[in-house]
């Protein structure tokens, strides 16, 4: 169950943007994060959501999509994500949220998973511009941003293979294919 979860839960950057996600849906993938674990149980993280049409835009022109993809400027109108996390994290609790942001994140997006809705997390933002469209406070500091939506496009997994590398592609049918290295090449030691 929790590997089928996670095979399915890709990085997906078209959606059918007309589909809206309700804020109710938004609170409970941030509850799912609230209850992930937390460095020192500081629980330091806090979120700005949007489904709004007009915010979307806004946070939409300071991602930077898929930087492999060279010829790609990012989703075509119609194609958008329909709502968008920001995860900031609130420095008048602590400098450091360890790698709070990491786990939530993941939370997130397994939780928009199962719920038949799909995203992608942006460490490569403008954190400036992010911080005016919202107008975010200097004490939050955004971290990552998860764009939300109906997946409108296959995202394949396949073996890595030495020749072609670890960068992800499009083939011809515009599928979105993510080499994964496999598991002996990962595992540095057993000791049985
Ligand atoms: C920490 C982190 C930062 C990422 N930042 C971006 C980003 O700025 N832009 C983007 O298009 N994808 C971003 N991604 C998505 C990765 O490109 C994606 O996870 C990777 O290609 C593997 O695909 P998969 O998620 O389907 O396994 C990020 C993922 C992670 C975990």
């Amino acid at each position: 169950m929790l590997k089928h979860l996670i095979m399915k839960n890709r990085s997906y950057r078209r959606f059918y943007e007309e589909e809206r996600i309700l804020m109710k849906d938004l609170k409970s993938l941030i509850d799912l994060a609230r209850l992930s674990p937390s460095g020192a149980n500081l629980q330091s993280l806090k979120y700005v959501l949007s489904n709004d049409e007009k915010t979307n835009e806004l946070i939409f022109n300071e991602l930077k999509w898929a930087g492999y993809l060279k010829d790609w400027k990012g989703p075509k109108k119609g194609e958008r994500p329909a709502a968008y996390i920001v995860i900031l994290s609130d420095q008048s609790i602590s400098k450091t949220c360890y790698w709070d942001h990491g786990i939530a994140s993941q939370s997130i997006l397994l939780g928009a998973t199962e719920r038949g809705y799909a995203g992608c997390q942006f460490g490569a933002f403008n954190a400036d511009g992010i911080r005016e469209a919202l107008d975010i406070p200097e004490h939050l500091k955004p971290l990552v941003v998860i764009a939300l939506g109906k997946p409108k496009e296959v995202v394949l997994l396949e073996d890595l293979d030495d020749e072609k590398g670890i960068k992800y592609y499009r083939d011809e049918e515009e599928v979105h294919h993510v080499p994964k290295r496999s598991l002996d090449d990962i595992i540095f030691k057993k000791y049985e």
